[in-house]
């Protein structure tokens, strides 16, 4: 296999051989190692999802549906009801990992429907369809991603400048990924970009996953600071950003990693467009604006010392550390699905998106 398609066709999430067991890249080890877990306990499966072992929307909407598929099998009965129960127990509590992302629910509530779809059947043939249920989830953004890759390739051009943030790479997704997807789709296509990566603190995605997936790839890619992205663009080196998204309103208002928000204000101030790219199971009709998207808020370790070999502030120093930020639909040149690219005013424009 070559460079690139190792990148674009990473297996960062799969099903043990015996299918008892999910498999996951830990992401947390990666650039400097490549190190898979085995996760077969609901605990194990909550940890991975909550300690970014396994991350990115989709990826964790797949990781989810996996598990759900590995711990129905170890329900031991064969009573439809108690399967039920216990089912909805693992379900709730998955759910509960991460807050933001909409593909962890929307996964999980697919698995659900083929329990709830199939109550006459005895167990061991609802297991068997959860089986099938969860390969669908992983095989559909593997075409969805595809397609949004080439949408997204249509909006650019051989030697364009690209700014992104956070890691919406094959890493966070199933293969190509979103953000990144029209990336390498055009170097597959002989096309090169200049590709300029956020680090995206606290948790670095951008240092530890963009840049990795872009250079292995063969990609020219410069990682900055999170706080140099303004020069870079007075500079005139970026000519569209691109960033993925975890939950995007009926209004177009898109939850997308802490830092996004920024990055758009500044491109809409030097007049660059600014695309949000994301599978269609990522917008949820069910929020009408991004005030009702839950932000998920993490330890304030994570800003204080993680990545630091001593602590980079009092112990008794407050800190605010929320995952994700949700930024304006005024300031997004387009949201790129599957289904298309959808444009302003988002309201009327998400009236055509086939749920
Ligand atoms: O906290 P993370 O690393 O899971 O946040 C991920 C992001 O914000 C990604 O941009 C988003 O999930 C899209 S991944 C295709």
């Amino acid at each position: 296999m070559d460079a690139l398609r190792e990148i674009t066709h990473i297996d960062n999430v799969k099903l043990g051989p015996d299918e008892r067991s999910v498999v996951i890249i830990d992401q947390t080890k990666l650039p400097n190692a490549t190190e898979y877990l085995t996760l077969e306990t609901p605990k194990e499966l909550y940890d991975a999802i909550f300690e970014l072992k396994v991350r990115g929307a989709p990826a964790i909407g797949i990781c989810a549906g996996f598990g759900m598929y590995v711990l129905a099998q170890t329900i031991d009965t064969e009573d439809y009801e108690i399967f039920l129960t216990k089912f909805t127990e693992y379900k709730d509590y998955l759910n509960s990992s991460r807050p933001t992302a909409v593909n962890l629910s929307w996964a999980l509530n697919r698995m659900e429907q083929v329990v709830k779809a199939h109550g006459s059947l005895p167990v061991r043939e609802i297991i068997a369809l959860l089986g099938k249920e969860c390969r669908m989830i992983q095989e559909e953004d593997r075409k969805m991603c595809r397609a949004i890759s080439e949408y997204g390739l249509s909006l650019i051009k051989d030697g364009d400048g690209i700014l992104t943030h956070c890691n919406a790479g094959p890493l966070a997704t199933s293969q190509y990924g979103t953000a990144l997807g029209p990336l390498f789709l055009g170097k597959e296509q002989g096309m090169n970009f200049k590709v300029f990566a956020d680090e995206t603190r606290p948790l670095l995605q951008g240092a530890r996953l963009t840049s990795y997936e872009l250079q292995k790839a063969g990609i020219d890619v410069t990682l900055i600071c999170d706080n140099m992205a303004s020069l870079v663009m007075k500079n005139g080196w970026v000519q569209a950003c691109f960033v993925g998204c975890d939950r995007v309103a009926a209004n177009g208002d898109a939850a997308n990693k802490i830092g996004t928000s920024g990055v758009a204000i500044l491109a809409n101030y030097y007049h660059i467009p600014f695309y949000v790219l994301g599978p269609s199971s990522t917008i949820d009709l069910n929020c009408q604006t991004g005030a009702d998207i839950e932000i998920e808020l993490r330890s304030p370790e994570e800003i204080k010392r993680k990545f630091y070999e001593k602590p980079m502030a009092l112990e008794e120093v407050k800190c605010y550390n929320p995952a994700f930020d949700v930024t304006d639909h005024s300031l997004i040149s387009g949201i790129i699905t599957e289904q298309g690219i959808f444009r302003a005013p988002y309201t009327e424009s998400f009236k055509g998106l086939k749920k």
